[in-house]
């Protein structure tokens, strides 16, 4: 099948389809049982990532379940600055944790020179990827967006507040600055790679872009993002981009309006009456249930579900999660969301 017969693709140039496709974030993981045992044959999560037989695996685990219709690369965001080599580990029940970068000298102190080696592997699971997936199934490609890897690089791990990275670019723009350009540029680099090694779309999360005031969302989160979009579409002018920068509430009107990007990811704080008449038709859509209704399940899903289809009719969307699936997700909730969405059970109530 030619890539630009799958049900993704077509959504994203523009086409409506009934049902609408629908894959979900971090659709392989720790929900499932399956996942959870091939983890643990790996080693760490980090030793997963980098083993492409076994991230393949766990890529097409919950396409042998589901049958989405898209699939996305087993990896994380973090094995950009990983690349970069920050040292990086994770801890069980804590999330990553990474040796924080405190000053300009120390961004001058990465090294890009190993970069494409270190991730060789993931380049390589790609590749296997693109042999191993149904015919149907698109093959999402993935970054994450500078701020929210910035974030990370800065804070040292997960944050609640991002007060130290956000302090720094308010104190040091032109410091914060390097640090941020030399992410776009090799996250485009990156990227690029992965379209070379088989990736169909790619998405970008920007996951903690709702961090920032509504003026610093354009200057942090958008113009990072569109500078990475244009690199990679130099490069690679046919491959659709969806853009995830989560949180960013009206200003996500503005990244509707940009025209290199391909389709916007809806967080599920947004209401779905603006969205139908702020965003709908002016880009393809994607989103936007929140993941805890697929761990309760029942009329509150169906409910839930019946309401996204019904704005969206008509108009080019893609199913899929406001955020990643939670790992106390019951799997069979997800089959019937997806059973759900593609007509295949009656309509609630
Ligand atoms: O199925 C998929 O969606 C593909 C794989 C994927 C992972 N992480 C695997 C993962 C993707 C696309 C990501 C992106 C990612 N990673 C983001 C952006 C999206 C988002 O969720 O906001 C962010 C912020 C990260 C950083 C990260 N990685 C955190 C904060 C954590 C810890 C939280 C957690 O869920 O444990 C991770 C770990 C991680 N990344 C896991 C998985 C499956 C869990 C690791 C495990 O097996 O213990």
């Amino acid at each position: 099948m030619l890539s630009k017969d799958k049900t993704l693709i077509r959504v994203l140039s523009g086409e409506s389809l009934q049902p609408p496709p629908i894959w979900l974030m971090r659709q392989a993981g720790r929900y499932l049982p399956e996942y959870r045992q091939t983890r643990k044959q790996a080693g760490s999560f980090l030793d997963l990532c980098y083993n492409p037989e076994l991230a393949v695996e766990v890529t097409l685990q919950p396409i042998r379940r589901y049958g989405f219709d898209a699939s996305i690369l087993f990896s994380d965001i973090l094995v950009v600055p990983h690349a970069l080599g920050q040292k990086l580990w994770f801890v069980e029940g804590q999330g990553p944790k990474l040796t924080a970068l405190e000053n300009a000298a120390a961004v001058a102190q990465l090294d890009r020179s190993g970069f494409h080696d270190r991730l060789a592997p993931v380049y390589e699971t790609v590749r296997g990827l693109s042999q191993a997936l149904p015919a149907e199934t698109a093959l999402i490609g993935f970054s994450g967006a500078p701020w929210t890897v910035a974030s990370y690089m800065i804070e040292g791990g997960s944050s609640r507040d991002f007060a130290t990275a956000k302090l720094w670019a308010y104190k040091d723009p032109s410091g914060f600055s390097q640090l941020i350009d030399l992410l776009v540029e090799m996250t485009a680099e990156y990227l690029c790679r992965q379209i070379e090694a088989g990736a169909e779309v790619l998405q970008i999360f920007d996951s903690w872009a709702g961090a920032w005031p509504a003026d610093q969302v354009i200057k942090w989160s958008l113009q990072p993002i569109l500078a990475i979009v244009r690199a990679v579409k130099a490069k690679h002018p046919h491959v659709p981009v969806i853009v995830f920068p989560k949180g960013v509430g009206p200003n996500y009107i503005a990244f509707a309006a940009i025209e290199e990007f391909d389709g916007l990811s809806l967080d599920s704080s947004l209401p779905l009456g603006w969205v139908k008449d702020n965003l709908a038709g002016k880009i393809t859509l994607q989103g936007n249930l929140d993941p805890l209704l697929l761990v309760s399940g029942g009329d509150a899903l169906a409910a839930a579900v019946d309401k996204i289809l019904e704005i969206f009719a008509g108009t080019p969307f893609i199913f899929n999660l406001g955020h990643g699936i939670v790992p106390q997700t019951p799997p069979e909730h997800v089959a019937e969301l997806v059973a759900r969405v593609r007509g295949q059970v009656s309509k609630a109530g």
